[in-house]
């Protein structure tokens, strides 16, 4: 321990007042107890971080728990919202691989017929379907992806969220440029349409269980991003909805057991930057393509983590935000979103 401070505070005239309060506390810091609480204290706070890590890690190397889902003797399904392209439509060609039969959704039907032909080719034992349903409007869209799932000719196991995005154009604009109806269609698609689904199909993934509720979050929900705030806003709404999701299959006993053996499970990827029909930004060593996105989010399903990143530069990159000082964040995102701006503005 290192020696107590035995001053004459009185000899140090106008700075006694200091030099008295600044020994007692000194003082009080090297005393045994203090120390001995700041010892354990640190060495907790340490083993936490540690634990944290690790557990990070693990979620890297322990194989995925994705198979428990494909239990179904009359075929396991996955239903991909969003399918048509980007990451929806890496996530079909994983799930495919991975011994699932595929129902894509999308809005556009000559598209999907197309896409579907070519999986069927690529993948004959597989069986694959698709739904129309313009995940953008109001009147219960939800309705019509349900009924096709009743039809399906075997039990859907997956539920994956991905369909969201940006309507406006120019992409990137201030909001008050961005017309009534695009903020409304942005609203629906990113967060009215999946909490219906999930609302609608929840029953249905009850019935076919062990099953599981897979969300499309977004990195840019942890600090929110100018020029796209409604996105953003709707991206940080689906990681709450994800979370209070989870906490309520807990209390009604629909959370997975151990083995995931039952229950209905849910988990949400905090998705980074991606190349995807949506976004051709490149931004080095942070940019994914889309199968590698989707590989990455579903090597995390039975993590046991609730919000996942789908790859290490994403935990990392998005873990840097968080400890930023909120007004160099702010500086950066800006800059680079200005850039941004003027290049969406020349695109139009
Ligand atoms: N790419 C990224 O950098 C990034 C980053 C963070 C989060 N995310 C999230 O990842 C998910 C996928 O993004 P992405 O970049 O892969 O998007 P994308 O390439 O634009 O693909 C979007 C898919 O959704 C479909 N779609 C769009 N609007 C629809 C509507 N109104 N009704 C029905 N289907 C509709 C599209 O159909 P069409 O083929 O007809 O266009 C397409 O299949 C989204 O939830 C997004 O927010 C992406």
């Amino acid at each position: 321990m290192p020696p107590k401070l035995d001053l004459d505070w009185k000899e140090y005239g106008p700075f006694s007042f200091a030099v008295s309060y600044g020994q007692k506390a000194y003082n009080t810091w090297v005393s045994d107890t203090v120390q001995l609480a700041a010892a354990v204290l640190g060495t907790a706070v340490v083993f936490s971080l540690l634990a944290s890590m690790v557990l990070s890690c693990a979620a890297y190397i322990r194989p995925a728990k994705l198979q428990v889902y494909c239990h179904s003797e009359t075929g396991s399904w996955a239903l991909v919202t969003g399918a048509s392209d980007g990451i929806g439509r890496a996530f079909v060609d994983e799930l495919l691989e991975r011994g699932f039969n595929v129902l894509l959704h999308g809005r556009n039907q000559e598209k999907l017929e197309r896409i579907m032909k070519e999986l069927a080719q690529q993948h004959p034992k597989r069986s694959i379907d698709f739904v129309v349903a313009d995940a953008s409007r109001p009147d219960h869209p939800e309705d019509i992806v349900a009924a096709k799932v009743k039809q399906l000719p075997g039990k859907l196991t997956i539920l994956v969220n991905n369909v969201g995005g940006i309507t406006s154009k120019p992409q990137y604009v201030t909001i008050d440029k961005v017309a009534a109806e695009h903020i409304d269609a942005q609203l629906n698609i990113n967060a009215r349409f999946p909490t219906q689904l999930i609302r609608a199909l929840l029953p249905t993934l009850q019935e076919s269980q062990p099953s599981i509720i897979l969300n499309c979050g977004s990195a840019g929900a942890l600090v929110g991003i100018p020029y796209i705030a409604t996105y953003t806003a709707t991206k940080a709404y689906v990681h709450t909805l994800t979370m209070a999701l989870k906490a309520e299959m807990l209390a009604e006993g629909l959370a997975p057991d151990k083995k995931f053996t039952k229950g209905v499970e849910v988990q949400c990827y905090i998705i980074g930057n991606t190349l995807s029909a949506q976004n051709t930004t490149d931004i080095p060593y942070l940019t994914q393509d889309a199968r590698a996105c989707a590989r990455g989010c579903l090597a995390k399903v039975g993590s046991g983590k609730t919000l996942e990143y789908p790859s290490w530069r994403v935990a990392v990159s998005s873990g840097f935000m968080k400890i930023l000082p909120e007004g160099l964040l702010m500086k950066a995102m800006v800059g680079q979103m200005r850039e941004r701006k003027a290049e969406s503005e020349k695109e139009e």
